[in-house]
């Protein structure tokens, strides 16, 4: 079955080609360029933005999967959570492209794409079989506007076992960055930062450690990185030197990861499970897997991450497949007239 994905959920505008669960292509246009003065995401900018691009990024993704229009079977498309006025311009994409090739029509939630997201079989190699892997199992979603621990018992059959409960992993990372001068969005570059300092120079707390659930909190340990920052150049910020910056990066990103994994381990210990998949723009964060690879082994489980960068940040290749992978489940077509954007969606 080829189906076409589409996300415009946030910043991203992306379309993408599948063949099952086989990404052809996988077509992201950011936005950075546009919001990166502001120093975070403009509604209003991401909608037009969107308007823009999408019939460029949708002829690209035919055009790299060579494919043409009339050979798409069915379309994906997120209907939240996410801005609302960056999802509608996908939705209203999605039921004019099914209206005028006459196909069916699945709203997803961008969530269910990100917790899939390592079942995605790139264009040549076998990739993970999502056939191979039994339910239940434990979802782990790390992205810049969520943190959660999911326990998913079967495809559609979600409980969240545990989130954020002010900022996410992703978003965390975004504002340090942005505290030591790495600019907007930093997120990236600071885990990369953070492999060449010391993750022990400084001491940063861990937060929620020890408390008996499963959720995490980011926004107390922004402000005790923000006044270490304080701390180390006496108020004055410019005099932070560049092996600081990788220290603190370090120092940062050790207590952030530890906090979430702590949880984690707690949760593979009450559920047992054999798989954990990773998922999210945060996924691609290198120490993140490792560290996750040694703790689920520990607890005889396995980890699967996305197979690429693209597959960890929003894009349209995983609402194909988290299609997909419902209508072998069962899942019906939606009504157009019924699908709405839904922002606040939750799994
Ligand atoms: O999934 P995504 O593209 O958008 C959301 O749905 O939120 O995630 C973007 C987030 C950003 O906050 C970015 O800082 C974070 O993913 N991110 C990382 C890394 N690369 C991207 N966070 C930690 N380590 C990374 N290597
Ligand atoms: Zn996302």
């Amino acid at each position: 079955m080829i189906l076409l994905g589409i996300d415009t959920s946030c910043d991203d505008t992306s379309v993408a080609v599948l063949h099952n669960d086989r990404v052809l292509s996988n077509i992201i246009s950011s936005q950075d360029d546009i919001h990166r003065d502001w120093g975070g995401v403009v509604p209003n900018l991401a909608r037009r933005a969107h308007e823009e691009n999408f019939q460029k990024v949708y002829e690209l993704a035919l055009k790299r999967a060579g494919i043409a229009e009339d050979q798409i079977e069915a379309i994906a498309v997120t209907y939240g959570p996410g801005l609302a006025i960056a999802l509608g311009v996908g939705i209203d994409k999605a039921k004019e492209l099914a209206a005028r090739l006459s196909i069916p029509l699945y709203a997803v939630n961008h969530m269910e794409g990100h917790l899939f997201s390592p079942l995605a079989k790139s264009k040549n190699d076998r990739g993970t079989s999502w056939q191979i892997l039994p339910f239940p199992l434990i979802g782990l979603l790390t992205s810049g506007k969520h943190t959660e621990i999911v326990l998913v018992k079967n495809f559609g059959e979600y409980e969240v076992l545990g989130q954020t409960l002010d900022d996410a992993l992703g978003e965390a990372f975004d504002k340090v960055a942005r505290m030591v001068g790495l600019g907007y969005p930093g997120g990236s570059l600071l885990a990369k930062l953070a492999l060449e300092g010391n993750p022990h120079a400084y001491k940063l707390p861990i937060p929620m450690k020890g408390t008996p659930d499963f959720n995490v909190s980011y926004s107390g340990l922004k402000t005790a990185t923000r006044r270490l920052l304080h701390e180390m150049t006496h108020g004055q910020p410019e005099t932070l030197t560049k092996a600081q910056i990788l220290d603190v990066a370090a120092v940062f990103q050790d207590a952030a990861l530890e906090t979430i994994l702590w949880k984690l381990g707690k949760a593979l210990e009450k559920y047992p499970v054999k798989h954990v998949l990773l998922g999210g723009g945060s996924a691609a964060n290198v120490t993140l897997r490792k560290r996750l690879r040694t703790l689920a082994k520990k607890h005889g489980a396995q980890v699967f991450t996305p197979r690429n960068k693209k597959l960890c940040s929003d894009n349209g290749a995983m609402i194909a497949l988290a299609a997909y992978l419902g209508i072998r489940h069962g899942k019906q077509p939606s009504d157009p007239d019924c699908v709405e954007r839904a922002p606040q969606l939750s799994l």
